[in-house]
């Protein structure tokens, strides 16, 4: 069986790196940076694993991207088995790095920038590659979220999370997990299946020196909604397995 073809944006390093390395046999990997250099230096790494790998230069708040990235699959493989869309940015609204991650004194510009990003991109994008995720045979679309994205569990003060409220950040995350819930919804009689992941708390640039999870665990959620048989769920919020509660 020919491999799948996978693009994972974000892909020049941190979880969207390991995701596509953890990929390599299921898939040939494309990986989206917004630096080529660093893309460059990143599908080396991959090849020298043994991936199958390719870089696109590609920046997710680029409508021009999108269109490049649709015509680049389009024209070289006429379809996308899997999206995975990983690439994201805290803008410095985490606790401890100052009051933007209030709610009361967010301002608005970094909230639109967070939301710009790590909301209204990932449905441009997606809504662009969508006709070729169509035409693949099993296309799965993965939306790299958070469990901060959780409203549920932000308003529960029993919650592990919640205490760690950063208002742009975990906005932009429910909010992407609403477009998980509604494209599913409107893909539920196709082949094609839309997740919300949750990582975990991975050591990267990102989740810092601190988190509690490795990269090879931190991209594993990734990769099992990426290749999901075709009797896996759809529409669904999970952490290794587990479910969440929006
Ligand atoms: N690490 C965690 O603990 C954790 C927990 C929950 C959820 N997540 C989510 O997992 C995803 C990956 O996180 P990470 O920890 O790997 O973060 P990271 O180490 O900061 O890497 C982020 C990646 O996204 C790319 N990116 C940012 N803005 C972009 C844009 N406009 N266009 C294209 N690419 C862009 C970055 O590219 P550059 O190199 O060019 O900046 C980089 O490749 C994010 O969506 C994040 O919210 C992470």
């Amino acid at each position: 069986m020919p491999k799948k073809i996978a693009f994972i944006t974000g892909g020049n390093r941190g979880l969207g790196f390991q995701t596509a390395l953890e990929l390599k046999d299921k898939a040939k990997v494309v990986i989206g940076s917004r630096e080529s250099a660093q893309g460059e230096e990143a599908v080396k790494k991959l090849r020298a694993q043994g991936a199958e790998a390719e870089v696109l230069e590609f920046d997710v708040t680029q409508p021009a991207s999108h269109q490049a990235a649709y015509n680049y699959f389009n024209s070289r493989y006429g379809r996308l088995d899997i999206l995975v869309n990983n690439a994201g940015i805290a803008g410095g609204t985490f606790p401890g790095t100052g009051p933007e991650h209030s709610a009361s004194s967010v301002p608005m510009a970094l909230l639109r920038k967070v939301f710009e990003t790590n909301f209204f991109a990932q449905v441009a994008l997606t809504e662009a590659l969508l006709p070729l995720v169509r035409k693949s045979p099993a296309g799965r679309i993965v939306n790299l979220s958070s469990i901060l994205g959780s409203l549920t569990m932000h308003a529960d003060p029993k919650s592990s999370i919640y205490d760690s409220k950063s208002f742009a950040y975990d906005a932009s995350k429910t909010a992407l997990n609403a477009f998980t819930v509604h494209l599913a919804y409107e893909l539920r009689d196709t082949k094609i299946k839309v997740n919300s992941a949750h990582p975990g708390w991975v050591k990267t640039d990102m989740g810092g020196r601190e988190a509690t999870m490795e990269l090879s665990e931190g991209a594993k959620t990734s990769v099992m909604l990426a290749t999901l048989p075709d009797n896996g769920p759809t529409g669904g919020y999970f952490h290794l397995g587990q479910t969440l509660p929006w």
